[in-house]
């Protein structure tokens, strides 16, 4: 043992003495002292052969030989690699180069901002499977097999099995949320959606919907009126304009189309709103009693309202982007256009 130390003592003062002016002797110094075949662990090699009592004590020695030797390495490592750098013409005291942060889609902003209104008026966010179901997608939401409407909304049908569907609408998750859960509902259902359509400027064979659904007691179309007026002022300003008109969904009665005045030309009338001074943008209605008691949700009891619109086109009408196309592109000069909060 004695020994032992007096040989730790004299490595130390060996090491002390060591200068390694390039990288090569650091690396050398490193695969002398504290390599797999190094001095120091060969030392510790040794323990076995310190009398049981003493290796508590060794221990503590030779644990502070080896950060010592750890600790010179390390000085000679960072000298010799600066001085390396230095040599090259770098200068490391300069501020890196910094990495480019991408910017939120304006789908997305769109998107969380409408999420967030209607969270604000305590409604929870519910998702879906973008593959459905015939029953979910259609089925359930009063269009049974050989309903006209169906038409309205052509479809992607999956080969494999055409019982399944791309969805065409987030209604879907609607059904899937009242499959699960009973009155009082209050969701969103934000999601892609897939129409088979010609792709063109005013048309997608996918587009974003977030369709919002208000299953309790009394719930009335008054209520479903001031939740929609609600947003449009959150959404586009206090001194926008807002209008219903009449309209047909299989999944509500009465159903509605909301319309709001013209963010472009104030409601006097251009391209945007055909000279009407109105654009359309959600449809609306109370929920249809065959789609409650799908659900096994007393109709009697129970009403609902429901909504639905398009995130494409209330991001159009906010930023004015003319070309449904550019939003799926992927180019970066449109892309880096928007910025916004959420
Ligand atoms: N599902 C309809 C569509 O995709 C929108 C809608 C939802 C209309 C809810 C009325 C009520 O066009």
């Amino acid at each position: 043992m004695e020994q032992l130390l007096q040989r730790i003592q004299e490595l130390k003062q060996e090491i002390s003495g060591f200068e390694a002016t390039d990288a090569a002797a650091a690396e050398n110094f490193r695969i002398k002292y504290l390599g797999t075949k190094g001095v120091v662990k060969a030392m510790m090699g040794e323990m076995k052969n310190v009398p049981a009592e003493q290796r508590k004590e060794f221990g503590l020695v030779l644990n502070d030989f080896k950060q010592f030797a750890e600790a010179r390495y390390e000085s000679f490592a960072q000298r010799n690699g600066t001085q390396k750098a230095a040599s090259a013409g770098i200068d490391l005291s300069l501020p890196g180069d910094a990495i480019p942060v991408g910017s939120r889609h304006p789908l997305s902003l769109v998107r969380n901002q409408v999420v967030s209104i209607f969270k604000r008026l305590g409604f929870a966010v519910a998702e879906g499977p973008e593959i459905e179901d015939d029953w979910h997608n259609f089925g359930a939401m009063n269009l049974p097999e050989d309903h006209p409407a169906r038409d309205m909304q052509d479809t992607f049908y999956i080969n494999q099995n055409p019982s399944w569907l791309l969805r065409t609408h987030t209604s879907s998750v609607q059904a899937r949320v009242m499959e699960k859960q009973k009155p009082p509902i209050r969701v969103i259902c934000p999601g892609r959606v897939y129409r088979n359509e010609t792709v063109s400027a005013r048309a997608h064979c996918f587009f974003h919907q977030v369709e919002g659904l208000y299953v309790d007691e009394n719930v009335s179309f008054a209520d479903l009126k001031q939740t929609l007026y609600f947003f449009v002022q959150e959404m586009f300003g206090k001194e926008v304009k807002v209008r219903f008109r009449p309209s047909y969904f299989p999944f509500t009665e009465p159903s509605a189309e909301m319309d709001i005045s013209c963010l472009i030309c104030g409601g006097d009338g251009c391209t945007v709103c055909k000279h009407t001074g109105w654009v359309e943008i959600l449809g609306s209605g109370m929920v249809h009693p065959k789609v409650l008691d799908n659900f096994g949700i007393d109709s009697n009891k129970y009403t609902g309202f429901a909504f639905g619109m398009g995130v494409e086109r209330i991001t159009q009408l906010k930023y004015q982007v003319n070309d449904l196309r550019l939003y799926s592109q992927n180019d970066i000069r449109f892309l880096k256009q928007f910025t916004g909060a959420v």
